[in-house]
Parts: structure tokens; sequence; C-alpha cells
């Protein structure tokens, strides 16, 4: 199923395609592809090039690592998750290797990396449907990580799947439409809150 972001600029295609669906199809991500994706992320900017970032991955064909990590996942998630070819978790590094201190961006890279990842999953077709909703004490202890690095997220991917295979509360969800803040409630130059200049003028109500 498409679900193109009505966007009210035009954005690159690959941005405007990529969507979160929770229905995934029955085709594994072959192995070479899964690569790319992983790769994409290694590619990902990072403060002082840190690269601060863990990918936990288990794929259907493993069934053992994929209970590992479903299992790490609120029940909620669980419930569409477990029908998705490839499940990751994300792992960031809180401190700099090597000096202690404390790498404050270091979740904001490991977002720069899913969000490479995601960009390139959409032009191999496929798609990411990222989760906070994990538990993080669960990841810790199932993959032995250490101290210093803290699980983010889970991610969900694969080829799109057919929506009416959900279950009816899901399946709604899959099929709202897409929605956004406007930009004038984000961009901001000069004081809090003032809209940046670029931003078009809200239209004048009618006389
Ligand atoms: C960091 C992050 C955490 C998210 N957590 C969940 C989650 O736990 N469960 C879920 O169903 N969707 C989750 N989502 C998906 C968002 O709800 C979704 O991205 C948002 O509604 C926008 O929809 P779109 O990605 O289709 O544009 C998460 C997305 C991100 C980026």
């Amino acid at each position: 199923m498409d679900k193109p972001a009505p966007a009210d600029h035009p954005i690159h295609d690959l941005l405007r395609r990529r969507w979160s669906p929770r229905a995934f199809a029955d085709r594994p991500v072959e192995p070479a592809v899964l690569l790319r994706l992983l790769e994409a992320a290694r590619w990902a900017p990072s403060s002082y090039n840190e690269q601060p970032w863990a990918f936990l991955v288990a794929t259907r064909e493993q069934p053992e690592e994929f209970a590992r990590a479903l299992g790490c996942l609120v029940e909620f998630n669980q419930s569409w998750a477990k029908a998705a070819p490839v499940l990751m978790l994300t792992v960031a590094h809180r401190i700099f290797e090597g000096k202690g201190q404390d790498n404050r961006h270091a979740f904001h890279d490991v977002g720069l990396a899913l969000a490479n990842l995601t960009v390139q999953a959409t032009a191999e077709g496929l798609f990411v449907h990222q989760m906070a909703g994990i538990v993080p004490d669960k990841v810790r202890s199932a993959f032995r990580v250490p101290p210093d690095w803290e699980p983010v997220a889970g991610a969900a991917l694969g080829y799109p799947g057919d929506p009416s295979a959900l279950p009816e509360p899901l399946r709604q969800r899959e099929l709202a439409p897409r929605t956004r803040k406007p930009l004038a409630a984000f961009v901001f130059t000069g004081d809090w809150g003032r809209p940046a200049p670029q931003l078009p003028r809200p239209a004048a109500p009618p006389a």
C-alpha cells in the first residue's frame, strides 16, 4: 500500500513515499539488501565521528534470535511486529570511547543512522516501522548489553503487506491519513514562536 506524504512543499520522492506500516508481506529480506540498509546506517554522520550505535538484528529465518528480539517489545508492538521479516533493536553508546565522557548526542546519532537506513530501505522497496515501545531492561539482559550502552528503540522492517490482514483497530490506523504540524509551528527566527520569514504568510481571513 502506498501512503505518500501530502507535503505542502515538494520533497524528495524517497522521503515522500516513506511511511510506517504495520502490515508486512510474507517475504524475507534478501541478505544483500539487509547489508545495504546497514551500510547506509554506517555512513550516517555522528558527533566527533563517534558512531555511537549498535544494531541488534534478527530475521524470521533465525527463529530463536527473532523470538529474543520480539520478546523485548511491548505487547502492543509484538502483536503486529511478529509478522515482520526483520526486527532490529538500536543501542547507543552513552560515553565517548576511550574518554569516558558523557556523549550527549548519542541518541541523536543513533536516530540519524536509523534515518539513513530508512531512506535506503525506501529506495529498496522496503518499509521500516520504528518503535519506542521496547522494554530496555529486557534488551539489556537478553542481549547482554554492556552497562555504558543504552537500548534506544526497535524497528520492524520488510516489504509492504496487505492492510486487510491486520485486526480491525490496526487496520483503521493503517488506512488513516498522515498528518503533520505546519512548518510555522516549529520553524522560528528570532524570538521563540515567531515564524521564520521564509514561511508563507497565513492566508488573511475573508473580509
Ligand atoms: C522513535 C520512534 C518511536 C516510535 N514508536 C512506535 C511504537 O512503539 N509503536 C508504533 O506502533 N509506532 C511507533 N512509531 C511510529 C510513529 O507512530 C510514526 O512514525 C508516526 O505516527 C508518523 O507516521 P509515519 O512514520 O507513517 O509518517 C515510532 C516512530 C519513531 C520515529
